[in-house]
């Protein structure tokens, strides 16, 4: 803990996926940070003390009353004084006793006495990940400010595919370091960004949307705010929680939306359109369409507003940039609506690609530039391609 070097306390809790946490040490070591490490009871029956001890060259603690550094409490110096607490593998288990403010071992007393940033990079079965009582924990630590770098799916020890495998050491290495060496090439810009699917009322019970998770434009949203800007959300309907931290502008219909972007984005210096809103609205009836006595219903579907058409007036000197979710023709398509919409650049995903588009996790993107320069990126997290978009935003805001 000397200025200039950084320090990581690892927690590690008892799932099969604690012997990852030796390659997690190993690769924190190898980057330069100073890595003290302390096991639960159940997490040494995975992997040994010796193991960590070994790759950090300090003392690992296994109890309350283990004091390796002289003068110190470690149990409350360290939590207070490294630069992160990371707890990876976090079990259910542990999460639910940090969310409680349990203290009942050497690990949860740590996290419970952590004053330094946290970062939990759970592993468990799936249906314990899935549990609303894991889930209303997460949601819980998450607005309590703690980090969380997401499970993965895939394969599990206990036979099963689902989330909940320990998310990748590189992924996790990411999240590290991005709480670690904060980037924040866009403080203090006000940025609005539109997320989710609009939803167009047919009768009082029925609507039209479609299939915009939020997933995209949350991971914009906080990436961005990560790296300093001061994040406002307009957003529609979302399949997942928001990030914390940001205003949040919720909406309904295409009209609501138009309505919130014209408002909002006064103070904005860019404008992020990631949201999905429809292209076409009903007139909606008055009351529920009864079945009874009809053959079927013929639904007139008018065209909606153009949100980033409609706010050009109110662009002049912003950097705007669109998504282009398109499934065919796919740069012919998209080359029009950067032209048509008047964007700085277009974030064209093919939407019917295996992990690209609406409801996934990943995304396979392309930017294209008026200038006619054209860069493709592979699969990757939509936290990764929030950061590339970004990348570019610093460019074009100086
Ligand atoms: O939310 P996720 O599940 O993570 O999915 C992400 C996403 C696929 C929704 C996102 O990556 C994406 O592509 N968002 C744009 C969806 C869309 O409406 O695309 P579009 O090609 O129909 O529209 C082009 C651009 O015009 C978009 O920036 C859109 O926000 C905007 N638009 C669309 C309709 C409309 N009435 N007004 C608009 O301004």
């Amino acid at each position: 803990m000397q200025s200039g070097e950084k320090s990581v306390l690892l927690l590690v809790s008892g799932s099969i996926a604690a012997y990852k946490a030796a390659d997690i040490a190993s690769k924190l070591v190898q980057s330069g940070v100073k890595v003290y490490t302390a096991l639960t009871d159940s997490a040494a029956q995975f992997i040994g003390a010796a193991t960590f001890t070994g790759i950090t060259g300090l003392p690992t603690l296994t109890s309350v009353f283990d004091e390796p550094f002289e003068g110190k409490m470690s149990h409350i110096h360290l939590p207070q004084n490294v630069d992160l607490v990371l707890a990876a593998p976090a079990t259910a288990n542990l999460i639910a006793r940090f969310t409680q403010g349990i203290a009942d071992d050497v690990v949860s007393t740590m996290l419970l006495a952590a004053t330094s940033p946290v970062l939990i990079a759970p592993a468990m079965n799936s249906a314990m990940w899935d549990q609303e009582a894991t889930q209303e924990s997460v949601r819980t630590l998450k607005q309590r400010g703690v980090h969380f770098v997401e499970p993965a799916p895939g394969h599990l020890a206990c036979g099963t595919e689902g989330q909940g495998r320990l998310a990748t050491t590189d992924d996790i290495m990411e999240a590290v370091n991005r709480l670690l060496y904060p980037r924040l090439d866009l403080a203090g810009v006000p940025i609005l960004i539109s997320v989710g699917a609009t939803r167009e009322p047919i009768d009082p019970v029925r609507f039209i949307s479609n299939r915009s998770s939020g997933k995209m434009g949350f991971a914009l949203a906080e990436a961005a705010r990560d790296r300093g800007a001061i994040v406002t959300l307009v957003k529609g309907h979302t399949e997942v929680d928001p990030p914390t931290g940001i205003e949040i502008i919720p909406v309904e219909t295409i009209a609501e939306m138009l309505k919130a972007v014209e408002q909002a984005i006064g103070p904005a210096q860019v404008f992020i359109s990631a949201a999905a809103p429809a292209d076409f609205e009903p007139i909606p009836a008055e009351q529920k369409i009864k079945k009874s006595g009809t053959d079927g219903v013929t639904l007139q579907l008018n065209p909606a507003p153009d949100i980033l058409k409609s706010i050009a007036p109110l662009a002049e000197g912003k950097v705007i940039i669109g998504f282009a979710a398109e499934t065919e023709n796919l740069e012919e398509y998209a080359l029009q609506k950067l032209k048509a919409k008047n964007l700085n650049f277009i974030v064209l995903n093919d939407v019917t690609a295996p992990g690209s588009g609406f409801g996934t996790d990943t995304n396979a993107v392309t930017l294209l530039f008026p200038d006619g320069e054209k860069r493709v990126y592979p699969t990757q997290s939509k936290r990764k391609v929030a950061e590339i978009i970004l990348d570019e935003v610093v460019g074009l805001v100086g």
